[in-house]
């Protein structure tokens, strides 16, 4: 488990982010739209920041990721083959009492954070209800919290049908007796009214629309819900115009659309919002093994700081693990505050072979940041059926490794693999027919898929940059500081120049000829109004890590205060070493 962000409340955060500019809600002056969010002036420099460091990190600086933009609007058959047409959906359930809609599966969670279940955590008493204190609440309080709940339209007959059972139960099975008048199985009841949920039923999250004038059927397309889908479908062309093979990666940076049944925890489950996925291709581990003789798998504790031609799919993967561990790192989010959780089997989906998610402890609840999972074949084969496209690529190494096999060594490698495949509940004929690809040089690479979500990020960089601490001024008077904690890395404003007074024309042209040299290297924000310890607070809130302060020495020996955001310290430096400075926490 990572430590709680140091942010308790997340009603702090959101009105930090509304009063400094981070975050506003879509639509505000027509009351907003529930899943929207607009990003200020200061969240979309830290948006761009996020986005520009993935970039470098996963295609920049690497010689093995390819980057891609494609359309947010795809042909719908994209869709029908990725499965989501099918089963890209949440299970959605109505209150008959009060017509609220909500997922089916977060019904429990939604009743811990309101004020109906607060009531009723008090009622229930750890298990040890008084049945006059209950009787007392359903003709009282409940009437207000829980007009649908059975025990309060009608507490003669259910509390008599309950009876003795109340105390010693636990708190679901408390509020399903509630809930019921024929108390048998555990009830969910409505969060908002305690009345009573219509059967959960699918409910499709992609986004509809209409391509051209004509509202047919015909004409539907959708909102992606992912960008990954753009990259299967875009693959050959990748491959073939960027000159790279297996193993490699394309990248995209893009909005992604899911029309959420009840989005909430303020821009974490957003209905819109931005991923940055990687997928990466590697080898089949087949293949591998025809190649090197062998295939390295993490039970040989293989070194993960540089690629290597006998890694195997389980390698890979938590070779990405580790590389995405790094790069939070990098932008400030400690390994304490991160959890890696692997999996269950049971959990996974049916595609993938292996998942980590990359969670953060947000203050409400620990939460995915990030999802990586080894997707097998299962995307580009699925592409290939329906487009009619094959997804194969050619494999010279390969080609050459198994022409170096006699008839009976190649036998006995189809033996092999049929087997293994027969032990994962996979065809034997298929696996021959794979292996007979595999012979002629030829695949469907396996991804390993590391997909982490913008808004996200922006949120858990918030919530783990917040910070609140006195402070006690020359005057010995002590106040409450507000301060972000960004990483340089990622804050939105890298250095605030500030004129000590506005009113001295030397000095004010001096600190312009400064702040515009700064401007053009980094992002800078110039503040010439207030003191200067006020302007320093409203730059610790926007997380601004340096502030300079250009006075009357700067004109007599050039040089300038360079204080320090998080030490709050101050030295005198030339504006050559402030740039250095500068350079080296920036970059
Ligand atoms: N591509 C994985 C996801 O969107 O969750």
């Amino acid at each position: 488990m990572g430590t709680p962000a140091p942010v308790g409340k997340l009603d702090t955060l959101v009105s930090l982010c509304k009063r400094r500019g981070f975050i506003f809600q879509s639509s505000e002056i027509y009351g907003g739209i529930n899943g929207f969010w607009d990003y200020g002036p200061l969240g979309c420099e830290l948006k761009s920041n996020i986005r520009q460091s993935w970039w470098q990190s996963m295609v920049r600086l690497r010689e093995d990721v390819v980057g891609l933009d494609a359309t947010i609007i795809m042909h719908p058959a994209a869709w029908k083959a990725s499965g989501h047409l099918d089963t890209f959906s949440d299970p959605m359930c109505t209150c008959k009492s009060c017509k609220k809609l909500m997922r089916a599966d977060q019904t429990w969670e939604m009743l811990a954070d309101n004020e109906l279940g607060a009531s009723l955590t008090e009622l229930h008493a750890n298990g040890q209800p008084d049945s006059g204190r209950v009787e007392g609440w359903c003709n009282g309080r409940g009437k207000g919290l829980a007009p649908g709940l059975a025990a309060v339209r009608n507490p003669d007959a259910v509390l008599a049908a309950v009876g003795t059972r109340l105390a010693g139960t636990a708190f679901r099975n408390f509020v399903s007796l509630l809930a019921s008048e024929n108390p048998a199985a555990l009830v969910q009841p409505c969060p908002h009214c305690g009345g009573e949920l219509t059967e959960p039923r699918p409910f499709n999250l992609m986004f509809k629309t209409i391509v051209g004038p004509v509202e047919d059927p015909a004409n539907v397309a959708y909102l992606r819900p992912e960008t990954a889908q753009s990259i299967f479908a875009q693959f050959l062309n990748v491959i073939t115009t960027s000159r790279q093979s297996v193993p490699f990666g394309i990248a995209q940076v893009g909005k992604s659309f899911r029309n959420e049944v009840t989005p909430r925890n303020f821009t974490f489950r957003s209905r819109e919002f931005e991923q940055m996925e990687l997928e990466f291709f590697i080898r089949p581990d087949e293949a591998i093994e025809l190649i090197c003789g062998r295939v390295a798998t993490l039970a040989d504790n293989p070194d993960l700081s540089a690629p290597q031609e006998n890694w195997g799919w389980q390698v890979w993967h938590k070779y990405w693990v580790e590389q995405r561990l790094a790069w939070y790192r990098r932008i400030g989010l400690p390994d304490a505050s991160l959890v890696q959780y692997w999996q269950e089997p049971k959990e996974l989906a049916h595609y993938a072979r292996a998942c980590v998610d990359i969670q953060y402890a947000f203050p409400f609840g620990v939460q995915e940041l990030e999802g990586i999972a080894a997707r097998s074949d299962f995307d580009l084969t699925q592409h290939q059926k329906h487009s009619g496209k094959t997804m194969e690529v050619f494999d010279e190494p390969l080609k050459l490794a198994a022409a170096k096999l006699d008839e009976a060594a190649r036998a006995a490698f189809a033996d092999k693999v049929a087997a293994e495949w027969a032990g994962r509940g996979k065809s034997a004929d298929d696996a021959r027919a794979f292996v007979a690809k595999l012979f002629e040089g030829r695949y469907i690479p396996h991804v390993i898929e590391p997909s982490a979500g913008v808004d996200r990020l922006a949120l858990a960089l918030l919530c783990n940059a917040y910070a609140e601490e006195p402070v006690t001024d020359d005057k010995g008077k002590t106040e409450t500081r507000v301060v972000l904690r960004f990483s340089p890395r990622i804050a939105p404003v890298k250095v605030a120049v500030f004129p000590l007074m506005k009113n001295k024309p030397e000095l004010y042209a001096k600190a312009r000829e400064i702040f515009g040299q700064l401007q053009r290297r980094w992002n800078c924000f110039w503040d010439e109004s207030g003191a200067i310890g006020r302007r320093y607070r409203r730059m610790d809130e926007a997380g601004t890590p340096f502030c300079v302060t250009i006075d009357f020495q700067t004109l007599e020996d050039g040089t300038v205060t360079l204080r320090d955001r998080d030490t709050m310290k101050q030295e005198r430096l030339s504006v050559a070493a402030l740039k250095e400075k500068l350079d080296d926490s920036l970059i």
